[in-house]
């Protein structure tokens, strides 16, 4: 074993103007939802090429949000990945509904589009692709299906801001897409989400649905003369902040050439890994660009657990991502769901790692990793 050396997991890209923006609300009247909300939204919407974007303070609040304005509730299904984060999967119960997972692509561990049709019953309501580690799913065929079976199609592309494939931007053919920028986001807000949309109603509805379901929010009703302001439906309280908008204002600037850097790094561990019978990693389509949020290598289930203590002893920050959800005891116990019902999500589960992946990686740092993860896969 050579020298050791700390890389963290993640790191931040918050620079001297993010943080300028920030104390520029700091300093103003307004802290919650106003201009650099407006302004944010707006950013957003060009960026991605949507008609309209909603700033709320979770990922997990998108997703319920857009489920309850679709009306999904009690009684109705929904079909989703277990290869994904709880939040997916949560949001559809905070709904009212009930999540039914469909197996992934060994190669990519997306959703396999080819097993939808199956799943569907006269309960199901929509489906909830997850764009998993920053690669979008053929959202193609899940639009196709799910026009042919009259469902919504809401994205979790809580990974994939910059994501694209077969020419089809992320968001495009979703009813809405649903945006992280939690602490180790491609671009951050410590905590922040965003809803994407072309459908004005939608929108409308959503902001509604953000703030109690008023029907007016502060900002707007201090511009002017008092007016008294109704309840129209019952809504949460998730509205973005002016504070956590103004920290994502420049980032989005930023967001081709941070990653410009990811996609060289990741390129760079394909390469080091590629002839390791011990390492596999997951596959970039060809006609598809990932958005590169994770990097993950798949080794030797049997080993993984000591593979992965063993890289993080020698000061690699690594982690899991993710043990699927119907294997969790809330799932199984819930609804029953046992091993072996998914088997591709399984084995994902089973031999996944997660390497460093941000930015500021320097490559020092990323040769040590890719030296570490090399030592350890040989010699445990
Ligand atoms: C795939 C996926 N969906 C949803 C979420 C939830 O995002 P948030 O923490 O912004 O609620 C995450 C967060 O890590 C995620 O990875």
């Amino acid at each position: 074993m050579g020298r050791l050396m700390k890389v963290e997991f993640y790191r931040h890209s918050i620079n001297q103007k993010d943080i300028d923006n920030v104390v520029k609300v700091l300093n103003s009247l307004f802290l919650t939802t106003g201009e650099a909300v407006d302004e944010f939204e707006k950013k957003f919407s060009r960026y991605l090429g949507c008609k309209y974007t909603v700033g709320v303070t979770s990922c997990t609040a998108a997703l319920h949000l857009s489920l309850l304005a679709y009306g999904v509730g009690a009684g109705d299904e929904v079909i989703t990945t277990p290869m994904t984060f709880i939040a997916t999967a949560n949001s559809i119960i905070q709904a009212g509904a009930k999540p039914v997972f469909v197996d992934v692509e060994p190669e990519t561990g997306n959703i396999n589009a080819n097993l939808i049709a199956d799943a569907i019953t006269p309960k199901t309501k929509a489906i909830l692709p997850v764009h998993l580690y920053g690669q979008m799913c053929d959202m193609k065929k899940i639009r196709e299906i799910a026009a042919k079976h009259r469902l919504v199609v809401i994205e979790d592309a809580a990974h994939a801001i910059e994501a694209k494939r077969d020419g089809i931007r992320v968001g495009e053919l979703g009813d809405t897409a649903c945006f992280s920028f939690y602490a180790t986001k491609n671009i951050t807000s410590g905590e922040g989400g965003a809803i994407s949309t072309n459908g004005e109603e939608i929108a409308q509805k959503l902001k509604k649905l953000r703030l109690h379901g008023m029907s007016e929010g502060a900002y707007n009703r201090y511009a002017k003369r008092y007016e008294h302001w109704d309840m129209e439906v019952l809504g949460w309280k998730c509205n973005m902040s002016n504070v956590q908008a103004a920290l994502l204002l420049n980032q989005l600037e930023n967001i081709e050439k941070y990653w410009q850097r990811r996609e060289e790094i990741c390129q760079r561990y394909e390469n080091a890994f590629e002839s390791n019978p011990q390492i596999t990693c997951l596959k970039v389509l060809p006609n598809s660009k990932s958005a590169r949020h994770m990097f993950t290598i798949l080794v030797p289930a049997e080993r993984r657990d000591i593979i992965l203590w063993q890289i993080q002893e020698r000061g690699v920050g690594v982690a899991v991502h993710y043990r699927p959800i119907h294997l969790l005891s809330y799932y199984r116990q819930t609804y029953g769901y046992k091993k072996g019902m998914f088997p591709a999500a399984e084995k994902i589960g089973d031999c996944t790692i997660t390497l460093p992946l941000y930015p500021k990686l320097s490559n020092e740092e990323l040769e040590y990793v890719i030296q570490t993860v090399k030592e350890v896969t040989d010699e445990v």
